[in-house]
């Protein structure tokens, strides 16, 4: 698609509004602050969103007519790039035959088989439609498992944004600088114990601390919602043996690790690093399993998930749950993420990060780029220590990060608008996107240095 639309050819409509701008008055007029979800509206980084119309393999264009190399993906699902034929064909045979039945169909399982395949853990899933359910459902086993209220979270996960986890949440709260959301009860909150991440002796004196009342840890597995911050090295391993030596469970959120960090998620890369003695309890998976459409899957041992109705006495149900357009976009992205596009994820994501280093540290900008699999961050800190927590991510200059992205976007190149997030490229980045993104560098990194 590159050079399908010209650079510098932006249609300016008859007022001379560009069109985005046009479209985002237009929007925040019947839309909430314009957007459908927050993160979506520039406030880190200025200027106007832009409306995209279409988007194919590494590209992006938007209404205004011109094009950008993408480095979104979706927020994740997009790993084969944008409107990959066969997971479009895959949608358009499945729409053919019905959108949805409110009923089982073959495909279900057949996802679910694959899922486990990979992830051995997961014996037994539940489709649902979204992560943010996934995770709350994750949580409902654990209690009812336990029968404990407690639940442990780490500063900068996000979860989703179901009430009891929306403290210290990372992704769109710490964009917006807000420690978690209104609306949710005190005594709610009360029943989430916030701890800083990579942090061994805060985790174990919570566990001394409230001895008999935790039901679960809830991570990431590997932090992405506050740039890439992975787990120091062992954390995992101590984080899932004290739990379950306290009689908790482990609920390792792969939302947007799994699939994508590599084949079998961040779990994966652990496990082949042999990282992770013991597997966690409960898994949850979203994004990459639907393929870009609203499917999301929690997953673990079979004794635990049978705790869910109808097999169980844990409620939980939905009327999208698994529809089969889904589950068909979904399976046919898990089918072509295989070696090759693994393989071409990774070189992506080395070639992109490997151009940014070099600009940036020809321009003297200070910074550090941090990974998790196929997923990185770049981080604007001043001094070169590892980002490890929270608060270490939110040492970050949000104006630099503002300026770069803004020049980067000028050069034609859409990065995840807030430093808070990850950087994602797809498995269609191809020589002509890492050009676009090379010649877009130079400009932004002089732009970061002078913010
Ligand atoms: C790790 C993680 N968990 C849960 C969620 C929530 O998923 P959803 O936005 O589909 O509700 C996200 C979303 O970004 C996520 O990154």
């Amino acid at each position: 698609m590159s050079g399908a639309v010209s650079h510098g050819a932006a249609a300016v409509a008859e007022a001379g509004v560009p069109v985005s701008a046009r479209l985002a008055e237009r929007a925040r007029n019947v839309i909430v602050g314009g957007v459908n979800s927050p993160v979506r509206d520039f406030a880190a980084v200025g200027g106007t969103p832009r409306f995209f119309v279409r988007g194919k393999g590494a590209w992006l264009t938007c209404a205004d007519g011109r094009d950008y190399v993408d480095l979104v993906a979706a927020w994740g699902p997009a790993l084969l790039g944008h409107a990959h034929s066969e997971v479009v064909e895959a949608v358009q045979r499945a729409a053919t035959n019905g959108l949805g039945f409110g009923a089982s169909h073959p495909d279900e399982a057949e996802l679910a088989e694959l899922i486990a395949q990979r992830v051995p853990h997961a014996e037994r899933l539940r489709f649902v439609s979204t992560g943010t359910e996934a995770t709350m459902t994750a949580i409902r086993i654990a209690r009812a498992a336990t029968a404990r209220p407690l639940i442990v979270k780490f500063a900068g996960h996000y979860h989703g944004h179901s009430d009891g986890l929306l403290a210290a949440a990372g992704s769109g709260l710490a964009t917006l600088g807000l420690p978690g959301s209104a609306g949710v009860t005190a005594e709610t909150a009360a029943q989430t114990i916030v701890l800083p991440y990579n942090d061994f002796d805060a985790l174990e004196a919570a566990f001394i601390a409230h001895e008999g009342r935790i039901a679960a840890v809830i991570t990431e597995a590997a932090a992405c919602n506050m740039g890439v911050v992975p787990p120091a090295p062992g954390f995992t391993a101590v984080l899932t043996s004290l739990a379950h030596r306290h009689g908790a469970l482990v609920i390792s959120d792969e939302v947007l690790t799994g699939f994508r960090a590599g084949p079998a998620g961040y779990w994966g890369v652990q496990r082949d690093l042999g990282q992770v003695p013991e597997a966690p309890d409960l898994v949850t998976f979203g994004k990459v399993v639907g393929g870009g459409l609203p499917l999301a899957a929690v997953g673990g041992r079979t004794a635990l998930m049978d705790l869910l109705a109808p097999a169980g006495p844990v409620y939980q149900g939905g009327t999208l749950s698994g529809n089969p357009v889904a589950v068909a976009a979904g399976l046919a992205t898990l089918r072509g993420a295989d070696d090759a596009a693994y393989a071409r994820l990774t070189s992506a994501a080395a070639q992109v990060a490997g151009l940014v280093a070099h600009e940036l540290t020809a321009a003297s900008v200070p910074h550090r780029i941090q990974w998790a699999g196929t997923l990185f961050s770049v981080f604007f800190v001043d001094d070169a220590a590892p980002v490890r927590d929270y608060v270490g991510a939110s040492r970050q200059s949000s104006a630099r990060y503002r300026a770069f992205f803004n020049a980067m976007l000028e050069g034609g190149v859409s990065l995840p608008p807030s430093p808070y997030e990850a950087w994602f490229v797809t498995a269609a980045h191809d020589d002509a996107a890492i050009a676009r993104i090379a010649d877009a560098l130079p400009a932004a990194a002089h732009a970061a240095r002078v913010a």
